[in-house]
């Protein structure tokens, strides 16, 4: 059975682990395996990851596999009612099982004030578009990436909460 709680210190981990093996599952293809390298290593630092656990603003959950973590949502609230989905990812042996919902929701449901939701999603990221879209996100901007020298866009969603 697999269980979505708020995410501790104690996974910190196997968080981080996760999400080096999501990444390159995800991002290799059209990112590359050292652009996927560097990108990971700077933004899931332990470090920061346990900050995100402490820090107020942040809703941060796993999903957990027979105590595994498989999955992870992180949003956060970036004020007057404007929520941010920074991180959305399950390992690939668990697409398309309901577990993105329960993420997407676990943390919505954690900003009962919320007004509008916002994130990023790669252009050739086919799957999240259509998962984000399927949850009511509409397309607001397309923005070059910023880390990538070559020709790569990501699209801003939004929708209302
Ligand atoms: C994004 C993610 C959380 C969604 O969870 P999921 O369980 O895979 O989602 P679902 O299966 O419910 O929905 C995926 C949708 O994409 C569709 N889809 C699958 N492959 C597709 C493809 N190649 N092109 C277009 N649509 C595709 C599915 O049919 C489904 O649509 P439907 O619900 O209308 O049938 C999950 O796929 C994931 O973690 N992916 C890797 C990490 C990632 O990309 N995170 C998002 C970063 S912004």
């Amino acid at each position: 059975m697999i269980e979505i709680i708020r995410t501790e210190q104690q996974h910190v981990s196997a968080l981080k682990s996760m999400l080096f093996r999501v990444w390159h599952q995800t991002y290799a293809p059209f990112l590359g395996e050292q652009r996927v390298d560097h990108l990971t290593e700077m933004w899931h630092q332990p470090a920061k990851l346990a900050q995100e656990t402490a820090d107020g603003a942040c809703a941060t959950f796993v999903a957990l596999d027979g105590g595994e973590v498989i999955g992870h949502v992180l949003a956060a609230d970036e004020g007057e009612g404007h929520i941010h989905l920074m991180r959305l990812y399950l390992d690939v042996a668990y697409h398309g099982q309901g577990v993105g919902d329960r993420l997407l929701d676990a943390a919505l449901s954690a900003f009962p004030n919320g007004k509008c939701v916002t994130l990023e999603v790669y252009e050739a990221n086919l799957r999240a578009v259509s998962f984000y879209k399927r949850r009511g996100f509409v397309f607001r901007e397309k923005l070059r990436d910023e880390f990538a020298s070559d020709e790569l866009y990501e699209f801003r969603m939004w929708r209302a909460l």
